[in-house]
């Protein structure tokens, strides 16, 4: 059951030295390349990196967390906001069957083309879309028996940018000034006995039934 699966994932950020094979790295990549994205925009990279140069320059980015170069492999994931081109869109669009007069009149609808609400919204909703694969990613990964840790603490948009960190990472990952790296994941197979941080909040606080307020009672 999924959610067994759920129930027992949790952040390992300590790893055994075991290689994580290709075949199972290429269905984490597949995971996240079929996860569902807004009017199927897709606007997202994923850079699978085993090179422990560039693991060691990631994990300059997210501040020196040692989980991301001792991981076996990571998988970058990238906010593409070029994504949201009347071009790149425009290319979902029509393999969608929406001819040009119908793209048109999605690219003058606020609601539909974060573009016309500017550059914040963009990256706001392009960083919704990458957060649904990465979830997928995890998932896959703990279902093949592969631990992993999101790592969001980077030095991005969204956190507090170091120009020239970010111009060295985006030298060595090929990215252009479009593709913001949101998350990195981390794989491994985990160490015996690492901690677990799986803590919540009370079910009925976060849980609610017709109305805030309200408990479940199905
Ligand atoms: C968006 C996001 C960013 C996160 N960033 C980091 C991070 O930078 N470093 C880290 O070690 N864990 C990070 N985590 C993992 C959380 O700390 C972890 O999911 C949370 O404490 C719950 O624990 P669990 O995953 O074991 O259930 C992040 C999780 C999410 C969803």
């Amino acid at each position: 059951m999924l959610l067994d699966l759920i129930e027992n994932r949790k952040s390992v950020r300590e790893y055994l030295e075991d290689d994580i094979s290709n075949d199972d790295l290429k269905k984490i990549l597949k995971a996240g390349y079929l996860a569902p994205s807004w009017m199927n925009s897709q606007p997202w990279k994923f850079i699978l990196v085993k090179n422990q140069d560039t693991k060691e320059l990631l994990s300059q980015l997210s501040g020196n967390q040692p989980h991301v170069k001792n991981a076996n492999a990571l998988i970058v994931c990238i906010a593409d906001k070029n994504g949201w081109s009347k071009e790149e869109f425009g290319k979902v669009l029509a393999a969608r069957g929406i001819g040009e007069s119908g793209r048109e009149k999605i690219f003058n609808i606020p609601m539909f083309y974060p573009p016309l609400l500017g550059e914040d919204k963009v990256l706001l909703r392009t960083v919704e879309q990458v957060t649904y694969a990465v979830s997928y990613m995890m998932l896959e990964a703990k279902d093949l028996g592969i631990d992993s840790c999101i790592i969001g603490a980077i030095s991005n948009e969204a956190t507090v940018k170091n120009d020239d960190l970010i111009e060295k990472v985006n030298k060595v990952l090929n990215l252009n000034n479009n593709e913001v790296i949101i998350t990195i994941i981390t794989l491994g197979y985990a160490k015996e006995n690492t901690p677990s941080n799986k803590i919540r909040k009370d079910f009925d606080e976060i849980v609610h039934f017709e109305k805030k307020g309200n408990k479940l009672t199905i």
